[in-house]
């Protein structure tokens, strides 16, 4: 049987297109990306999933007049689609704790920086303001308290002395490519799981269990 993904967006797509890789290639096995939504008609990621010919659709939250209105119409829009898995990737909205908990271990997001550190916004200058040596990104189930869900993968990445926030963010970000599809081929495969409020593994990743060490740092000098 096919699994059925439904990603949300709003921006670059970057995300996108590496799972979309990753469903091409097999590394994600069996699945389909039914659906690309976006709250913004202008987000660049719409192209992404156009070109690759993956139906969109934008639901602009401006046009409704409440959070709880919003959310209810990205909850039919989605639930159209029977999803396996609604995947966060790059969407910037809050979302109501009614709508996290009907996807509660079906919704998974990834963010900028290794949790609980940073969550929220502007994560690379953060990092960079606090003085910290490590750096990273985290795959986690999502649950009403923003970035605050169990944590299914993180990638670790180095703070070099000459990093900016741009340079920071780039870094990270090749880290995000490798880690989502492969949180994704686990949880899709059935091998890694949210039970009773934590992360379940049948199988772990390669490397310790449920984290993923950024491969540049295990590389020898
Ligand atoms: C990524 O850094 C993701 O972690 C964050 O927003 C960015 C989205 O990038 N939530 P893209 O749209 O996938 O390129």
């Amino acid at each position: 049987m096919t699994n059925r993904l439904v990603l949300l967006i709003s921006g670059r797509g970057s995300n996108l297109q590496s799972i979309l890789n990753a469903c091409q290639s097999g590394q994600i096995s069996s699945t389909e990306i039914v659906c690309v939504i976006s709250n913004r008609a202008e987000a660049p990621g719409l192209a992404v999933a156009i070109q690759a010919g993956i139906p969109t659709q934008v639901i602009a939250h401006r046009d409704y007049a409440s959070r709880e209105d919003f959310d209810a119409a990205l909850r039919r829009s989605i639930d159209a689609h029977h999803p396996d898995l609604v995947v966060l990737a790059g969407f910037m909205r809050q979302l109501t704790a009614a709508f996290v908990s009907h996807y509660l271990g079906r919704m998974v997001n990834i963010h900028p920086s290794l949790l609980p550190a940073f969550p929220g916004l502007h994560t690379h200058a953060r990092a960079l303001e606090k003085g910290v040596c490590w750096h990273g990104a985290t795959v986690h189930f999502v649950t009403p308290e923003l970035d605050a869900g169990p944590i299914i993968v993180q990638a670790a990445v180095p703070v070099l002395a000459t990093d900016d926030p741009a340079s920071l963010a780039a870094r990270v970000l090749e880290a995000e490519h490798q880690i989502y599809p492969q949180a994704l081929a686990a949880i899709l495969s059935g091998r890694c799981r949210l039970e009773a409020g934590r992360v379940h593994w049948s199988t772990p990743l390669p490397g310790a269990e449920g984290t993923v060490v950024h491969p540049v740092l295990a590389a020898p000098a």
